[in-house]
């Protein structure tokens, strides 16, 4: 009997999903002669059953495009908001859509969300296999993910950019980037477009210590500088406060728990890159600017390393299904394609270690790290 593979894309989209979505579909019908679905939106396409078949037509062309011809949200299986006030736990109804068309594998890709939805299914024993894709870098268990070296790209090119405005102007341009809560976009994009300052929620900052910093360029002569700030930042007293509110709110309860929970949320929410442009130029004397680069990282053509990426890992999840295998993410190591037990994923998060060699070589080249 032929077999059938379903796919969806969860999670906020990133560059190099559909080049993942046509390897996974292609590999899977021309090298082992399965039928390929993709269910629309997400989790939540596959609770209401919305799906196309993917064939060689459809899945043609797609290979530069970015965003994901499927569509997808950031539903989650157990708790997924119905948007009329409704939050209810789908995950039976999403295994019944699973056996109706007797899905050999659920294909899941996505970030450390989507790993984390992908383990509660396979709780309830539906075949999930995961492939990393996020411009965030931080799932754990495979090299690098599918996504980041495009927006490492386009962070550097708009880095590259601000360069000249920044040099004419004599001014600090403050850049932020995306990354959730991790700092592999604003450190990698921050040294390959020769950023002066490089701030990462793994090293909170003293805003004094970046101010000197500005201070000393300046003083040798260089009176504009490049900062370049993770958008998870934050400076070492606000470090103090996320710390004791993370404390209070592991040994709370009922109402006290949700409010400091309102609390965090709203600490989130504070305009970090903002008071940290303002609060340079006050020390510093010299003007600044705030470019928030947002969404234009995770929009556009992938680049040929994630195309690449994709199209390797799309077709090894290919290859793993046939072999039966399951709640399993398919990771990159090195030059090969490895088959991780998605437990060790699930849950995690890949932050930059502190004796990372991005960050020695930062240190090596006078790049103020905040600390
Ligand atoms: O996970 C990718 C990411 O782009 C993060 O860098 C960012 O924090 C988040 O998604 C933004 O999410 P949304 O697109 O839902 O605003």
């Amino acid at each position: 009997m032929t077999k059938t593979i379903g796919i969806l894309t969860a999670g906020g989209d990133s560059p190099g999903l559909n080049a993942a979505i046509r390897a996974v579909g292609k590999a899977a019908q021309r090298a082992h002669g399965m039928n390929v679905v993709g269910f629309k939106d997400g989790f939540l396409g596959l609770a209401q059953n919305r799906y196309i078949r993917l064939d060689d037509e459809n899945l043609a062309g797609i290979l530069t495009r970015g965003g994901t011809m499927l569509g997808t949200s950031r539903a989650t299986v157990n708790k997924m908001d119905l948007g009329d006030g409704r939050i209810v736990d789908l995950r039976q109804l999403m295994s019944e859509v699973v056996e109706d068309h007797a899905l050999t594998a659920l294909v899941c890709l996505g970030g450390d969300g989507t790993a984390r939805n992908a383990i509660m299914l396979s709780d309830i024993g539906v075949p999930v296999v995961t492939l990393p894709k996020t411009i965030d870098n931080d799932v754990v268990g495979t090299d690098v993910t599918f996504g980041f070296d495009t927006a490492m790209g386009i962070a550097t090119e708009a880095i590259d950019r601000l360069h000249s405005t920044a040099h004419s102007h004599h001014r600090i341009m403050v850049v932020e980037l995306m990354g959730h809560t991790v700092g592999w976009l604003a450190l990698g994009a921050g040294l390959a477009g020769g950023a002066d300052v490089i701030l990462l929620p793994e090293i909170p900052y003293d805003v004094d210590a970046v101010a000197a910093s500005i201070g000393a360029r300046r003083a040798a002569g260089a009176n504009f500088s490049i900062v370049a700030v993770a958008e998870g930042a934050y400076s070492i007293d606000d470090a103090a406060t996320l710390a004791d509110l993370t404390v209070r709110k592991s040994e709370a309860t009922g109402d006290e728990k949700q409010r400091i929970k309102e609390e965090l949320k709203d600490f989130a929410a504070q305009r970090r890159t903002e008071q940290l442009a303002i609060a340079l130029s006050d020390r510093t004397g010299l003007e600044s600017r705030v470019t928030i680069l947002g969404h234009i990282q995770r929009g556009g053509t992938p680049s040929p390393a994630d195309r690449l990426l994709a199209t390797r890992l799309g077709t090894a999840a290919a290859d793993f299904i046939a072999d039966g295998r399951h709640r399993i993410m398919v990771a990159a190591r090195g030059e090969s394609a490895e088959a991780v037990p998605l437990d060790d994923v699930a849950g995690k998060t890949k932050s930059v270690p502190l004796d990372h060699q991005w960050l020695s070589s930062a240190r090596s080249l006078g790049i103020s790290l905040g600390d």
